[in-house]
């Protein structure tokens, strides 16, 4: 079967981009695109031969067009970590295009969109915690939810700790996630 393209979207790690890398069968990374050019998950991307593009245009979508440009159109642009805002008119190019923007954002949403979900769930006393697989929109952390995992948050758990079990979690599900909208 052909594989579909894709492209991530990153800022830090990349370890949620070598997650889809590995795990996907269906989707494959054209690019990769960071927000900045010291995160660690670009050498990720160069060290298995996927062409890559840090921010260095004022516009993202100006990179987006020059991604696209070079490597022709994804089926779907992953945000993996991508900790930017995207402009409305990014959004409104790619869905114009046809591109699915999907997003993992580590909350139950509606539950603490935004930063610092983890301690904000330990603060609230939250029972349950975990995250959500969703379509991008124009309001952060808001669009179609696709898929949520779940789990307890145990007594003595820190922040840390339920990052941890996000991430352990997201690695695994995204992937499946991302496949399953490149099949369909
Ligand atoms: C994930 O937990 C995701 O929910 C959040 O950023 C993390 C991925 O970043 N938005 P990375 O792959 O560890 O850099």
């Amino acid at each position: 079967m052909e594989r579909i393209p894709i492209f991530v979207f990153i800022s830090g790690t990349g370890k949620t981009l070598e997650a889809i890398i590995n795990s996907c069968k269906v989707a494959c990374v054209q690019g990769v695109y960071s927000s900045d050019p010291t995160a660690p998950g670009l050498q990720y991307a160069v060290d298995n031969n996927i062409r890559s593009l840090s921010a260095h245009n004022k516009s993202v979508l100006t990179d987006l067009k020059a991604m696209i440009s070079h490597l022709g159109k994804p089926k779907i642009i992953v945000l993996a970590g991508y900790m930017k805002i995207l402009p409305i008119d990014f959004i409104d190019y790619c869905y114009d295009n046809d591109i699915i923007l999907v997003n993992t954002h580590p909350s139950l949403l509606p539950k603490h969109r935004g930063l610092n979900t983890h301690q904000r769930a330990l603060d609230a006393g939250d029972t349950i915690h975990g995250f959500t697989i969703h379509l991008v929109t124009e309001i952060l952390d808001h669009g179609p939810i696709i898929a949520q995992e779940s789990f307890n948050v145990c007594d003595g758990d820190t922040a840390t700790m339920l990052e941890n079990a996000v991430k352990i979690r997201e690695r695994i599900k995204y992937p499946m996630i991302i496949d399953s909208i490149a099949i369909s």
